[in-house]
């Protein structure tokens, strides 16, 4: 069979068709970690921003431990032992590629998935310096610490950028759009049967809740 034809026609013979792989509390966890993310840059530089500051960070973390859980109770693609293969099987992966077979299967590829489990953590370890900052434990070196691993991190963020981009011209479908909708082309019975839109909800609305007992001053154990 030709490559064309794999990328309509699955093993199956059924052809390929929308279906859903991100369930909602994913898309909900990205999309806000976005917005937390460019938020804390944003408020970075200047003190009168500090509580502002404190709140987008700590909702990314908050968001993060959330999302650190579903990767175990989740649906089929948001958990870890779909997409955090072994080192043979990322290189494997990256082989396959520069011979040009792309991933065919649903769900973050193995490079990509051990570059988003990295980023999940660095994430963490950003709220940590910062909480440590906070409190001015080892002075300037936490505080410098904290800046080296948030310019880590953007790096590592301007890169993701860049291969969602690319992965969706060489892939021919819309990765961008699927983080929002859920949705990629597979065969029916690989789609995820609940998109938990209930649990979604719950996040965004508890994450909301939380971002706004930062700002307000409500955790000083947390800000001050
Ligand atoms: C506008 C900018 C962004 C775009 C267009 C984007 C796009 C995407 C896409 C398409 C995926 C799915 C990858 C796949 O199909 O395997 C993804 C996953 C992910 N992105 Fe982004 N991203 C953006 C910004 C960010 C930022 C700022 C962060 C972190 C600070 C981030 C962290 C992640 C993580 C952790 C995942 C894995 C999601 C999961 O498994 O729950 N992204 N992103
Ligand atoms: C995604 C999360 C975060 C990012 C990207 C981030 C980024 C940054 C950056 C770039 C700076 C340096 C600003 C400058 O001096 O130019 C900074 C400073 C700071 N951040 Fe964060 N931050 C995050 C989360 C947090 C959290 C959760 C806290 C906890 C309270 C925090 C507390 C601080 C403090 C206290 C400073 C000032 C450090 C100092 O100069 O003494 N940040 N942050």
């Amino acid at each position: 069979m030709n490559r064309a034809m794999h990328d309509t026609v699955g093993a199956t013979g059924k052809v390929k068709q929308a279906i859903m792989v991100w369930d909602m509390p994913v898309r909900v966890f990205h999309w806000l970690l976005v917005i937390c993310f460019i938020g804390a840059w944003l408020s970075s530089e200047s003190e009168r921003w500090a509580m502002i500051h404190y709140a987008f960070g700590y909702t990314a973390c908050l968001l993060t431990l959330i999302r650190l859980v579903w990767g175990v109770i989740g649906t089929r693609y948001a958990r870890f032992s779909q997409f955090l293969k072994s080192p043979k099987a990322v290189i494997r992966h990256f082989m396959a590629m520069l011979r040009g077979h792309p991933h065919h299967d649903v769900g973050h590829n193995p490079a990509g998935g051990l570059v988003m489990f990295a980023l999940m953590l660095l994430i963490l370890l950003i709220g940590l310096t910062g909480y440590l900052s906070v409190k001015e434990f080892l002075g300037n070196f936490v505080s410098e610490a904290h800046e080296a691993v948030a310019s880590l991190v953007l790096g590592l963020v301007i890169i993701h950028i860049i291969a969602a981009i690319g992965m969706s011209v060489i892939e021919r479908q819309n990765l961008v759009r699927s983080m929002v909708n859920g949705k990629k082309q597979g065969m029916p019975e690989q789609g995820i049967r609940y998109p938990q839109y209930l649990i979604g909800s719950f996040i965004f609305l508890g994450a909301l809740y939380f971002f706004y007992l930062i700002m307000s001053g409500s955790l000083p154990s947390l800000t001050q």
